[in-house]
């Protein structure tokens, strides 16, 4: 199947939030922001704001009527600063005006006098001043103090990673209507619309009946707007609650890249322990997490940390620790990957310098750790299949890797100042929420006398493909073609309680529900069926290409036929259904459990070009085997494998998340945040699915994908650094991602760099800093 919204797109004809019409006298609104990174508010002067023309309302703090709270898991975030602020961008106050033009002077005439306190943006600091969220926490297994006794050669290094912006195409926006009876409805463009609607109730004092949440798809969220859309929605739902107008808010690119959160930068130190053979027998890391200045969703993504933090190897001597930093930067969030990425790049950092000091090819070390079926997890869950085998193995013969040795050996022993590099790089990434209770969805399913049919999930499309594959799903479910499918917008009132769409794992629990509604409704109509036709049973009826057929013969029935002599015979046409992920648990007192209902996995090849003169590089190619089950849609699968790499390279190489020293971003636009472009993928992607990988638990033997090939991008870094080291194998590089061009021109000549600190210029010391 096409992805359905695919025409829409193209055509300009998809509906985002501010596409909706325009209710009559709808206002707009504008958010005024700290300025600063940390302080005490010593006043502030709204009044200004409320003289500009066209400005209705000026909201702050004390004019929330319920309570000023937003924190997701741990209660730490108010809606609007109350007194003092934590980050440059915390908002403080909402304009509403007539236009957003009038919305955003009043915000310029709002003046505002701080008193400043110190300020920390490094999560080491964070640490030792003993601003952490939460507690830190510990994943081990076997002995690590004994096992270094074992170990013939001992490594400690330190990673700093960097964070990441989101970028998702249509920037945080909610517009808020006035209803009937105290009823307030939120067109969101959220991942969560249950986040919103709790969160928009709590802050009204209203219950959740009372909002509405309707979300038709949203342009990007990529963990985003997993719970980072749930304020927008609160400003505009508080504007309307004043108001008693439609109140819209819109960020703009740079509001939006200021005041929201983004995945964490990291400090992580590591020591790893192998023996000469190879076989790593002990890995220790400690993760310092940055999370800016409240929890947000940083524990959960700890977590995750911690759980990939062997990636796709088994280690019998682990122990990881990771805490959660306060720091004075916007709360860090959800982003593709949630947490996995990071503890992946330390230990593909660990590996490489096992690598480098025995003296042998990183890919023998990480083929030889590869986790087997039955090998545990340091959480204790064992890993289930030899999917991992299977896949390096398949990725290494079938792109002849070995041929690609060679060319790249050949290549750099022909040319001096470009150098080619190569990098495998395996990923295992655990599907499930990690957070038990949110794995569970519901559907509701109409059958209409014509045959048409509407389905409605708790799942977002959010570009993913959500809609094509629930729409596959119900047309494999029911035996009728995908037009007669209709796939609703996902609203509170016909879904209740649901989880975000979030942790790959959309498709998996919805579509899980749609089936059993469909089930449900099929029962009654087969049984029904069974009647009409005058045989005993009902489960020798069955439906394809929309005939009813009988012990798999055609009986001259067919699916209108059916559904109109069923509605005739009051036969229900209508399902709600509930799913739940089964045997999944975890015990965080002992820190083990089974968090996972499976593990997607997959081995990418990836092959750079660097000019050794001007840091510039190219990627070359990816070439991966990936573990899909069985994919619902090749295509969307496909696109979702292309789309998360190049967010998994673009992490490692050009996006340069920089704050400066008072906490203020200075990567704050697209002109000085460098995302991957067509031009920067690689013109050479290939993609195999592992054959004969059916789940059992994936609607028709899916298995979750948006995720994971994100963390194929990590082996650009990798690659990078080898053809570094083919050019300069004197040096040693530090691990710090992304590999900007202009850090791996430095790199490469730090004499250079010495001789223009002798010049004592300032540009020199930030480059020296970024290095
Ligand atoms: N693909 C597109 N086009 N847009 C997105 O926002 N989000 C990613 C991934 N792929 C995203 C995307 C993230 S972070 C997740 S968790 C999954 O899609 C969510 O959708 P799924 O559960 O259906 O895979
Ligand atoms: Mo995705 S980071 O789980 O929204």
């Amino acid at each position: 199947m096409k992805n359905i919204d695919a025409v829409f797109h193209v055509r300009g004809e998809s509906e985002y939030v501010d596409d909706l019409p325009q209710p009559a006298e709808m206002l707009f609104a504008a958010i005024y922001c700290s300025p600063i990174a940390h302080g005490k508010i010593v006043q502030c002067d709204l009044k200004k704001a409320n003289d500009i023309p066209g400005v209705a309302a000026v909201l702050s703090a004390k004019d929330i009527p319920g309570e000023n709270q937003i924190g997701p898991i741990i209660q730490d975030e108010l809606l609007l600063a109350d007194g003092e602020v934590h980050y440059a961008g915390q908002p403080i106050a909402v304009v509403i005006a007539s236009t957003p033009q009038a919305a955003r002077k009043g915000v310029k005439a709002i003046t505002a006098e701080f008193d400043e306190s110190p300020i920390i943006t490094d999560p080491k600091v964070a640490y030792q001043m003993g601003e952490i969220i939460g507690t830190p926490r510990t994943l081990a297994i076997g002995d690590v103090d004994a096992a270094w006794e074992e170990c013939d050669i001992i490594l400690e290094g330190t990673c700093t990673i960097g964070g990441q912006e989101h970028v998702y195409l249509e920037t945080q926006r909610a517009r808020a209507i006035p209803m009937e009876g105290n009823v307030i409805r939120v067109h969101a463009s959220t991942q969560s619309p249950y986040a919103t609607q709790r969160t928009v109730a709590k802050i009204l004092g209203f219950h959740h009946n009372q909002i509405e949440v309707d979300v038709k798809r949203i342009g990007g969220g990529f963990g985003g707007k997993e719970d980072q859309a749930t304020p927008i929605g609160c400003f505009a739902a508080l504007g309307a609650w004043h108001t008693g107008k439609p109140v819209e808010l819109v960020l703009n690119r740079s509001e939006d890249m200021r005041m929201t959160g983004k995945r964490h930068p990291y400090i992580s130190d590591f020591k790893i322990g192998a023996a000469n053979d190879g076989i790593i027998v002990a890995f220790e890391v400690n993760h310092y997490q940055n999370s800016g200045a409240a929890a947000d969703l940083s524990t959960a993504v700890l977590e995750r940390t911690l759980y990939h933090s062997t990636n796709s190897y088994f280690i019998p001597n682990v122990q990881v620790t990771g805490t959660c930093c306060r720091t004075n930067l916007p709360p860090n969030t959800a982003f593709r990957g949630f947490g996995g990425p990071q503890g992946m790049f330390v230990i593909e950092a660990a590996l490489e310098k096992v690598a480098e000091v025995l003296n042998k090819p990183k890919e023998e070390i990480q083929g030889k750790n590869l986790l087997k079926r039955g090998d545990p997890f340091p959480f204790g869950q064992l890993f289930q299949n030899n999917h991992i085998q299977r896949t390096w193995e398949d990725t290494l013969n079938s792109y002849d890797f070995d041929g690609i040795q060679t060319r790249i050996d050949q290549f750099n022993r022909d040319h001096f100042a470009t150098k080619k590099g190569y990098a495998v790089m395996p990923v295992c990434f655990g599907i499930s929420f990690t957070t038990t209770f949110m794995n569970q969805a519901s559907a509701l399913v109409h059958v209409y006398t014509d045959g048409s049919v509407s389905v409605t999930t708790g799942g977002i499309e959010m570009g993913q493909g959500l809609y094509t594959n629930i729409a596959k799903i119900a047309s494999e479910a029911f035996g009728i073609g995908p037009e007669r499918i209709k796939i609703e917008s996902t609203n509170t009132t016909r879904i209740a309680n649901m989880s975000p769409s979030a942790a790959s794992s959309t498709t998996l629990l919805n579509g899980n529900a749609t089936v059993l509604a469909i089930n449900q409704i099929l029962s009654r109509i087969k049984k029904f069926a069974a009647e009409k036709l005058n045989v005993t049973s009902a489960d020798k009826i069955t439906i394809s290409d929309e005939k009813i057929l009988h012990n798999g013969r055609e009986t001259g029935l067919n699916w209108c036929d059916l559904i109109q002599k069923a509605y005739l015979a009051r036969i229900g046409l209508s399902a709600h259904a509930f799913f739940a992920t089964q045997d999944i648990w975890f015990d965080k007192k002992k820190e083990k459990g089974e968090p996972f209902a499976y593990h997607v996995v997959g081995t990418a090849i990836v092959e750079v070009t660097l000019d050794c003169i001007r840091g510039r590089y190219d990627i070359d190619s990816v070439k991966i085997v990936h573990d899909l089950g069985r994919p619902l849609n090749e295509r969307v699968d496909l696109g979702q494998i292309e789309g998360g790499l190049a967010q998994g390279l673009g992490w490692v190489t050009t996006e340069d998340l920089q704050y400066d020293q008072k906490g203020q971003l200075l990567s704050n636009a697209l002109a000085n945040y460098k995302v991957p472009d067509v031009y920067f993928m690689p013109d050479d992607i290939q993609v195999k699915f592992l054959e004969d990988a059916d789940s059992e638990l994936g609607p028709y033997g899916s298995k979750a994908v948006g995720e994971p090939p994100l963390m194929y991008g990590i082996g650009a870094y990798f690659a990078l650094r080898h053809s570094m080291k083919a050019f300069r194998p004197d040096l040693e590089f530090a691990l710090h991602s992304p590999l900007t061009p202009e850090k791996i021109l430095m790199s490469l000549h730090p004499e250079l760099l010495n001789d223009l600190k002798n010049h004592d210029t300032s540009p020199v010391s930030l480059a020296e800093e970024t290095i």
